[in-house]
């Protein structure tokens, strides 16, 4: 049997799967659909184009019962990325999302599914990001966000606990939450927070993907071969959970829910040290 000839076999048939359902006119008709209100292009795009129905891309609409320890964070009014809630003073997001950005420019909407209304509104007093990030390019792609009053704890908001330093990611499929795009080339934005679970990609496998660049900082989720699900721009800084440990912090990855093209998530058992040193937890 030549297993080579067999591997390769599978994933042309993924490919020409995927791309029947990520280019089908079915999805670039309702995603760009200009006079729609948001709420009804998500709906359109779910009608019109079965295989991606659900969000994030390839997930489905969640809420914040199911995870009271994600965040949206709102520039100027605009939602721009995600984050978590680790303990009542304290939320961690990607770096990318906040380097360089005035903590007074930020506004935090906890506590709710959607997310442009509901929950409550925080502000942050401070932010700190990874004095390495970037070094190398996407290396430690964390922050902390030090709230400017202390978060009330209640079923809609809630810290979700950090893995010991150290800690392996374990081989399973982890839940991602997110109001990021929910079509690969989409430009909408839902208002409902969504989830999905991608697979743990083994880092030797995932280094067929992304080379050096793929750091022991760094792991990667996402069905490897066939793509389809994954998160998307908007969803950085969110996290990625396994029974009520966040063990990744959405970073980045090249496009979205393409094959051969994980996301790479920040692993926060490798960076714990940090994150206990800048927040005490
Ligand atoms: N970095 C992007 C953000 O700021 C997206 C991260 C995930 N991207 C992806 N293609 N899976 O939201």
């Amino acid at each position: 049997m030549n297993w080579t000839a067999a591997l390769l076999l599978l994933f042309v048939a993924s490919v020409v799967d995927l791309q029947e359902a990520v280019e089908g006119d079915c999805c670039s008709d309702a995603q760009n659909t200009d006079d729609v209100q948001e709420d009804q292009g998500l709906l359109e795009l779910e009608a019109a184009c079965p295989e991606l129905s659900g969000q994030i891309i390839g997930g489905r609409p969640s809420s914040v019962s199911r995870h009271p320890y994600q965040v949206s964070m709102v520039l100027n009014g605009n939602s721009f990325c995600g984050g978590f809630i680790i303990s009542r003073d304290y939320v961690l997001t990607a770096a990318h999302c906040v380097q360089n950005t005035a903590p007074s420019a930020i506004r935090l909407r906890v506590g709710s599914t959607r997310r442009d209304s509901g929950g409550r509104i925080v502000w942050v007093s401070n932010v700190t990001v990874h004095p390495q990030y970037g070094n190398p390019q996407f290396d430690n792609d964390i922050a902390v966000l030090r709230l400017a009053q202390p978060l009330p704890v209640n079923a809609a908001i809630r810290p979700i606990r950090l893995p010991q330093r150290g800690q392996a990611v374990p081989l399973v499929r982890l839940t991602v939450t997110g109001w990021g795009l929910t079509a690969p080339r989409g430009r909408r934005i839902p208002r409902i927070m969504m989830e999905a679970q991608v697979p743990v990609v083994p880092h030797w496998l995932c280094r067929l993907s992304y080379g050096d660049a793929l750091t022991g900082n760094m792991f990667c989720g996402g069905h490897f071969l066939i793509g389809g699900v994954s998160s998307c721009q908007g969803d950085s800084g969110g996290p990625a959970v396994f029974r009520g440990t966040a063990f990744g912090i959405v970073s980045f990855a090249r496009g979205c829910a393409l094959p051969l093209s994980p996301t790479v998530f920040t692993n926060t058992a490798a960076l714990r040290d940090w994150i206990t040193d800048n927040t005490g937890v």
